[in-house]
């Protein structure tokens, strides 16, 4: 922490280090780790907002150091979707990381993370192809391929990640267990907006007619899991119930809606406690995930 080869802002006595070349990174986190100290990460692509930022106060208890990484993964978007337009606000993000006690941020460049003759990538076989797999050939390869970089990168005792992208943390966490890396990987629930919404990066793409209309995602998570308390375990008609929901609000484009197991992410045909029940869907240009837990 007494290492300092990059710039520093402070704002009322508080210091936060911003790193953006990754040997550089390396050698803090190293330090860090000979000093004794715990390293907690959390990685985001930015434009942070209050699901990102509960993920910061929740690592905050787990370690001396709190990294933070903002990296617009493009390996991760496919062709045609919005990598292009992925909202990215580095000023207001870096304000938002130094108020709430983060030690570093790691901004990478593109070029340094994928150089031209870059060649390595990571699949995690099987849950990867589930649920949002089908839909976006391709994410969840360049997933975990950036999470294994970035911790190689910032070695960090604990990383969290959020269970909006419950497939996400299933693949991390299994790819973490499959490939010995030295890490404890954290989930941590779902931050939620005053009516329901999943708090997103690409809620912004909603005006508020849309907004109301995504509402009725989470609506239909929490009427499914009413109806399974109630007693009905038919995955088929579970969903049907949640297809009805998205409908009469308009929501017309849906991925998928799918019950499954909480860890490998294959379809229950009944569901059963500890299920997760998952939905993609599309609303005013933006898609949109959410699950929940049965
Ligand atoms: P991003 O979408 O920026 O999300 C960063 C982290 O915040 C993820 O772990 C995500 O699950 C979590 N998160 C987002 N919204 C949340 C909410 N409403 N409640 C709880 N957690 C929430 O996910 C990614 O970035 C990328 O795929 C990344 C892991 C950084 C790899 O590029």
């Amino acid at each position: 922490m007494m290492f300092s080869l990059h710039p520093k802002i402070v704002i009322a006595g508080t210091a936060m280090d911003i790193i953006n070349n990754i040997k550089d990174m390396q050698s803090y986190s190293e330090a860090i780790r000979k000093d004794g100290l715990k390293i907690g990460f959390v990685p985001t692509m930015g434009s942070l907002h209050g699901g990102h930022m509960a993920l910061v106060e929740y690592i905050k208890k787990f370690c001396d150091c709190a990294v933070v990484s903002i990296f617009v993964n493009p390996t991760q978007f496919s062709p045609g979707e919005d990598f292009d337009n992925y909202p990215r606000n580095l000023d207001e993000d870096t304000d938002k990381l130094l108020r709430s006690g983060v030690n570093v941020l790691f901004a990478p460049q593109s070029a340094d993370m994928y150089g031209n003759d870059y060649k390595t990538y990571v699949e995690v076989k099987g849950i990867q192809d589930h649920l949002c797999g089908k839909y976006r050939p391709g994410h969840f390869m360049g997933v975990a391929t950036i999470v294994l970089k970035l911790i190689n990168i910032t070695k960090p005792h604990y990383a969290v990640f959020g269970e909006k992208d419950y497939q996400q943390l299933q693949i991390v966490k299994k790819m973490v267990e499959d490939l010995n890396i030295d890490v404890e990987i954290l989930g941590h629930p779902i931050v939620r907006e005053e009516g329901g919404l999943a708090v997103s990066s690409r809620n912004r793409y909603l005006n508020s007619e849309k907004k109301l209309q995504a509402t009725s995602i989470s609506k239909a998570l929490f009427q499914v899991k009413h109806k399974f308390e109630r007693g009905i375990s038919s995955s088929a008609e579970l969903c049907i119930i949640a297809r009805d929901i998205l409908k009469e609000s308009g929501v017309n484009e849906i991925d998928y809606i799918s019950i499954v197991d909480n860890k490998l992410l294959e379809e229950k045909e009944i569901a059963s406690s500890g299920d997760i029940v998952a939905m993609a869907a599309r609303v005013g240009g933006a898609r949109l995930i959410d699950n929940i837990k049965l």
